[in-house]
């Protein structure tokens, strides 16, 4: 009897995926790879194919797949229990680990996503202020809830301080409650919350926007301008958290908000988010101190799961041993250095643009400041490049390069050899 081939078999897993999931996905990624396994700083897909992985999961992979420390701390923790809803050792130990790397931490609530993290971090600022209204900026991710998908990606522009629903079945009332600045730009931000500031419940941003690293300067403003009025800041740190040095944005740029979100490398691959900050914010979450008028419920079945807090702590541990962060910026430095190289030599314009653990080629003369900045690059050159690349095994989401440590000199060279061919295969002219 002849076997099937696993070409056939991934034709007949994408044909099923495409009747039992819309869009034939889980709605992250490109519904035609479907993946089987990972390790280290690669994955194979159902076909066999293999592929340098810089999708790491959109993130969480940070020290790779199947981290040998990571694997020994699940497997012990398996047969104790998976899940309890009661508080548990496993959590009550990353949540002193997180309070001491995290400069804003005094204390830490668990949650399953970032999107969750978000979505309580801005309640929290909301009920610690008594006002409904949030800044954020434009282009800034903070998860999929009714308030993060406001001027997320809007393909139509409003004027500031404006909000555009990026998603139909939001409420119209949301938008009201939403003021949208650009990122990068400290005096806009001025003007709007010294005219707004009486309505702002809080102030939420990521410390680096997607790809585009803060301005000297801005992080800085925004602090003071949160201190100035009496704004909740909060940072989001679902990327940032962990990934450029031991702690977050708020160490590697040196500026402290009063609450931080978390989520991807804290989980070590498992689910896991957390919203972390100033006692008295996070008091909030305590009918005890704050009373029935300003308890905020937040109740999730797998809050603080101990699997999940186990991958974490293990993570946590291997990040923070000297010299952690060496390698992956080193080979990062290197690869947005060689690929402006490659650019020039072929005579595309475009630049890197990032830090070197998480970065892109943006295809444009000049490196965005924000979201504006990012439209104005050629989004048909960054396709076809991300195809090419794919052919020559590299997988990587739309607009990013996530390094992880596991990362080597082999995956290194794959990626300069396929973005060499990819840049070759440009049409000329
Ligand atoms: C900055 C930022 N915030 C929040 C989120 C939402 O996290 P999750 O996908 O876990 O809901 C993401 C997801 O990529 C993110 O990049």
């Amino acid at each position: 009897m002849d076997s099937i081939s696993p070409s056939d078999a991934e034709a007949a897993l994408a044909q099923s995926a495409r009747r039992v999931l819309p869009a034939g996905s889980f709605g992250n990624f490109a519904p035609e790879v479907i993946l089987r396994e990972g390790k280290g700083g690669r994955v194979r897909d159902v076909a066999g194919r293999e592929y340098v992985d810089y999708l790491l999961g959109s993130g969480p992979m940070f020290i790779g797949h199947g981290h040998p420390e990571v694997l020994a701390a699940v497997q012990a923790q398996l047969p104790l229990g998976t899940t309890f809803f009661a508080t548990s050792e496993p959590g009550i130990r990353l949540a002193e680990v997180l309070v001491e790397a995290l400069p804003c931490a005094e204390q830490v609530r668990y949650v399953s996503s970032g999107s969750e993290a978000d979505r309580y971090a801005l309640r929290v600022a909301r009920a610690f202020r008594k006002r409904d209204r949030i800044l954020k900026f434009e282009g800034g991710y903070h998860g999929m809830s009714d308030w993060g998908l406001m001027s997320l990606a809007p393909k139509q522009l409003a004027n500031f301080p404006v909000a555009v629903p990026d998603s139909a079945g939001i409420p119209k009332s949301v938008r009201d409650e939403v003021l949208v600045a650009p990122f990068n730009d400290l005096k806009t931000a001025r003007s709007l919350i010294a005219e707004h500031h009486d309505e702002l419940g809080g102030i939420i941003l990521e410390p680096f926007q997607r790809l585009i690293p803060p301005a000297p300067g801005f992080l800085q403003g925004m602090r003071e301008l949160a201190t100035q009025y009496g704004i909740p800041l909060i940072f989001d740190e679902v990327v940032t958290g962990f990934r450029f040095c031991y702690g977050g944005a708020q160490n590697y740029y040196g500026v402290t908000p009063d609450l931080c979100t978390l989520g991807k490398i804290i989980g070590g691959g498992f689910p896991l988010a957390a919203i972390a900050g100033r006692a008295d914010l996070m008091a909030h979450f305590d009918c005890e101190i704050v009373g029935d008028d300003g308890f905020l419920m937040q109740v999730g079945t797998l809050s603080g799961n101990p699997i999940a807090s186990v991958a974490g702590l293990a993570t946590l541990e291997v990040l923070r041993r000297p010299g952690a962060y060496d390698g992956v910026f080193a080979m990062g430095r290197r690869l947005m250095a060689e690929m402006e190289g490659l650019l020039r030599r072929h005579g595309v314009p475009g630049c890197a643009i990032g830090e070197p653990p998480l970065f892109d080629i943006v295809f444009s003369d000049e490196a965005p400041r924000d979201y504006r900045g990012m439209l104005r690059a050629d989004a048909a050159v960054q396709k076809h490049v991300n195809a090419v690349l794919r052919k020559h095994g590299i997988l990587k989401g739309d607009s990013k390069y996530y390094l992880s440590t596991a990362h080597d000199a082999r995956d290194e060279a794959q990626t300069l050899e396929a973005f060499d061919a990819a840049l070759k295969s440009l049409p000329r002219g």
